[in-house]
């Protein structure tokens, strides 16, 4: 019996992380449309002007090549999109806990991300200093760190100042700190105990499903890290800082 409760929760909650995976990933459609529109936009460019200088017997081989790296760039970009988009949206393999390179996520992150908030005037600013390694699993750790920006960006879409950070933060004692910052309304004290349940949303119905920050929080938990919203100064956005392990490869 209790074997089988076990079994059913640890079902539950990966049925749970799926459905909050592919919604964090929704919630970003958009954005990812945009991010891939913007460099075919300058591939379509540079393609046009080559055929057009050819077609005149105008193009010199400097000018082909030169063209073409910008074109290839295009495309080199737009891959890592795919890419980082198809790595958040699989199933993890293996969800083993093991020490890997922050650095390269939130690469992976910035990739995903800039543009959509560059078009949104959101001005995004990362600080992260040398390079860091966490104990944690990739898809995982994307997801946490999508999560809040994702919820940071809604939040600073009305407001008329957009910004956000994300900075790291080693400490001493094998822990690492990432914490995510924005200019938004932050988080009133009357639900700042609620917004870790699952289902607890103040978002209209598409706009949030209430379970980013709750999963969020048991994937940090598993990774023996937390999340934390410090508490907010009125009149300034929100603060969560993200606590997790460090390690050695
Ligand atoms: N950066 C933020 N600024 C203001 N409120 C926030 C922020 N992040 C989370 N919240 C609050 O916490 C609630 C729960 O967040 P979450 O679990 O991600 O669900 P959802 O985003 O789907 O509503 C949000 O509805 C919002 O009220
Ligand atoms: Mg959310």
């Amino acid at each position: 019996m209790m074997t089988e409760d076990l079994t059913a929760t640890i079902e539950t909650r990966e049925r749970l992380e799926s459905a909050s995976r592919l919604s964090a990933l929704g919630e970003m459609a958009g954005g990812i449309a945009h991010e891939i529109n913007n460099p075919l936009a300058v591939i379509t460019g540079f393609c046009e002007r080559v055929r057009d200088r050819i077609s005149k017997g105008l193009a010199t081989l400097e000018d082909i090549d030169r063209d073409m790296t910008r074109v290839l760039s295009g495309v080199e970009r737009i891959s890592k999109i795919v890419n980082s988009m198809r790595s958040l949206a699989r199933e993890p393999q293996n969800k083993e806990i093991r020490p890997m390179s922050l650095n390269k996520v939130l690469d992976e992150i910035r990739d995903l991300c800039w543009e959509r908030f560059r078009s949104h005037g959101v001005a995004i600013e990362f600080q992260i200093d040398g390079e860091h390694i966490v104990l944690a699993e990739p898809t995982g750790l994307s997801q946490i760190l999508i999560n809040l920006l994702n919820n940071a960006q809604q939040a600073v879409s009305t407001a008329k100042e957009k910004r956000i950070s994300l900075q790291v933060i080693p400490k001493n004692g094998d822990i690492l700190e990432i914490h995510v910052k924005d200019s938004g309304s932050g988080v009133s004290s009357k639900i700042s105990t609620r917004i870790f349940e699952p289902f607890f949303t103040t978002k209209e119905p598409g706009q949030g499903t209430g379970l980013g920050l709750s999963l969020s929080q048991a994937i940090a938990i598993r990774f023996g890290g937390q999340i934390r919203l410090l508490e907010s100064v009125p009149g300034s956005g929100a603060h969560f800082v993200l606590k997790l392990r460090t390690g050695k490869m």
